[in-house]
């Protein structure tokens, strides 16, 4: 099975590792091995020690394409040329995995048509929380209940910022350079901070959750910019910690089961020190998911990093390997349900 990968930043790299590292492991489980045909890269001189320089190419349209690869990974990010890149994918026959959430949130919609259509699978457990495997659950374990709320922080980045701001006194911009050294902000720590990056997820999570179409530009965002050293002591004061949260809801209508909209926003908010969502530490993540059956759920661990997110693009891949071999296409998203996103205010 051959796979193409454009993008080999911080988790691209890491996904070129795991491939290697993995390669005997990958193989079993797939009941094939799987080799990297090529990495698409925007400047091949940036390219990390340990990636083949042979694989390296700057032509990216002509390794979508190429016959000869089965699978495409997409982690450049953005909207173009990554949604042009993924089209032509599954144009060709190809399956994608993508961590792409600003792309997903904001035209998911012709990414999934393409998919039904060409019977490509569009795999993007990475796209929101890191390596928590948190889509796959809610696009398959959780489609015959009936979600009622996702709530919770996706984006490590805040969250180590105010962390840091809450435990250690820090500065905000202190925070996030050490939070960009570490590897979780995106290119352009405004996406992060302004609440951009959680708004896209939290799209996604209400998308999935209520299958109906939900869009970044639909979701209320507010960021972290305004959160100041005295209003994070003032939190303290009251035995509480800031956090950025996602909230995604069905809201509720006396006459009909799928409710009289969804209500999703991302704002940063108290929360008492006692909540499950305080502890949440570092560039953690964790959401909880209540549904009528289920119950309440919480979903814990590494919301960002390059060795994260590579796992979940790995799960993806081997997922989506798996069914290129069985020849039979995964779940391709279905929103049926055309709820109105309510504003702020109406909900
Ligand atoms: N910048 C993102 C974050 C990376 O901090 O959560 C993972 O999506």
């Amino acid at each position: 099975m051959r796979v193409a990968l454009l993008g080999c930043g911080v988790v691209g790299s890491e996904v070129v590792r795991l491939l290697r590292e993995q390669a005997d492991d990958l193989a079993a489980r797939v009941g094939t091995p799987l080799e990297l045909a090529g990495i698409a890269v925007r400047r091949p001189e940036r390219v990390r020690a340990g990636v083949d320089p042979a694989l390296v190419t700057t032509d990216a349209q002509g390794l979508v394409t190429r016959d000869d690869v089965d699978i495409v990974i997409e982690v450049i990010g953005g909207i173009e040329p990554a949604r042009t890149l993924m089209l032509e994918a599954m144009k060709t026959g190809k399956s994608v995995v993508t961590a792409n959430k600003a792309l997903l949130a904001e035209d998911g919609a012709t990414l999934f048509a393409a998919a039904r259509e060409y019977g490509a699978d569009l795999y993007y457990e990475a796209s929101v929380a890191g390596a928590i495997p948190l889509l796959r659950p809610l696009r398959e374990s959780l489609v015959g209940d009936h979600v009622h709320r996702v709530l919770g922080i996706v984006n490590g980045t805040t969250n180590y910022i105010l962390d840091q701001m809450d435990s250690a006194g820090a500065g905000f911009n202190e925070a996030l350079e050490e939070a960009q050294s570490l590897g979780y902000a995106e290119a352009d720590p405004t996406a992060d901070v302004e609440g951009f990056d959680a708004a896209a997820k939290a799209a996604i999570l209400a998308q999935l959750a209520f299958h109906t179409p939900v869009t970044a530009a639909d979701v209320h965002r507010e960021g972290i910019t305004e959160v100041s050293a005295a209003d994070v002591a003032g939190a303290t004061g009251m035995d509480c910690v800031v956090k950025l949260l996602a909230i995604c809801e069905r809201v509720p209508s006396d006459d009909g089961r799928n409710g009289r909209g969804v209500s999703v926003r991302v704002y940063p908010a108290m929360i008492p020190r006692t909540h499950p969502l305080a502890s949440v530490r570092e560039a953690y993540n964790a959401v909880f998911v209540e549904a009528e059956s289920a119950g309440s759920l919480m979903f814990y661990g590494a919301g960002a990093g390059g060795a994260p997110t590579a796992s979940a693009v790995l799960g993806d891949l081997v997922a989506v390997a798996r069914n290129v071999v069985g020849g039979t296409p995964g779940p391709v998203e279905v929103t049926y349900a055309k709820l109105p996103v309510l504003p702020m205010g109406e909900t």
